[in-house]
């Protein structure tokens, strides 16, 4: 099947996946930080968080199906999982599989996560940031809107609001190791 609607729909889609995922991820950093209250509990920002990834994941397969059923260019069911084996701009499209296999095993584990340990639910969670930006690098190589002027703008507000959180949530990380390590507690 080929329509202009199945490839707006694949575009339109990337384009609202890259806003959902850079706000699930930079909710995930504030759901891990301290700046809670009382009229805006810790749980409220989970909550979001979870409710934008549950989004996203609808919003990515929709995004996944319509590139694929559209047979206008040619894009099989496996180059969606499989990074780098495509024929259709096969850089680009295999750093999409890349980030949807890392956004399967983040997934994967949230679900399992009271069954396996916390160090693992964390390790793999952190792929997040990978797929975060490895969808964002697929989207600038792919995307026709790319290089709209309002495309670079939003794509701008994301890599400035994820890096900002990123950077931040690091500096929290050094500063609670290295509280940690001079009152003697660490490791
Ligand atoms: C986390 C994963 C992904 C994200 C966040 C994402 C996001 C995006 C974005 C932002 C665009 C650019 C839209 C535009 O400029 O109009 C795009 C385009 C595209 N994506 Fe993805 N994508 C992801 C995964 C995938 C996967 C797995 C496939 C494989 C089927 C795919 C296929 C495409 C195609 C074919 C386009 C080009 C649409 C066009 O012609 O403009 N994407 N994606």
């Amino acid at each position: 099947m080929t329509s202009p609607f199945m490839w707006y729909l694949n575009r339109g889609t990337g384009v609202v996946l890259l806003g959902l995922l850079s706000m699930t991820t930079v909710l995930g950093i504030l759901a891990t930080g301290r700046q809670f209250s009382a009229r805006w509990p810790r749980f409220v920002t989970q909550g979001l968080h979870r409710a934008l990834a549950g989004l996203s994941v609808a919003l990515l397969l929709v995004h996944i199906v319509t590139a694929v059923v559209d047979e206008y260019v040619d894009i099989r069911w496996w180059q969606a999982l499989v990074p780098f084996g495509g024929t259709y701009k096969p850089l680009w499209l295999g750093l999409g599989a890349l980030a949807l296999d890392l956004l399967i095993a983040v997934v994967i584990t949230s679900l399992l996560r009271d069954r396996i340990s916390p160090r693992l639910w964390f390790v793999v969670h952190l792929l997040a940031y990978a797929a975060w930006a490895v969808s964002v690098v697929h989207g600038l190589g792919i995307g026709s809107d790319s290089r709209r002027d309002w495309m670079v703008s939003l794509t701008l507000v994301c890599v400035s609001m994820v890096g900002a959180g990123a950077l931040g949530r690091l500096g929290l990380g050094v500063a609670g190791w290295w509280q940690r390590r001079s009152i003697g507690g660490w490791p």
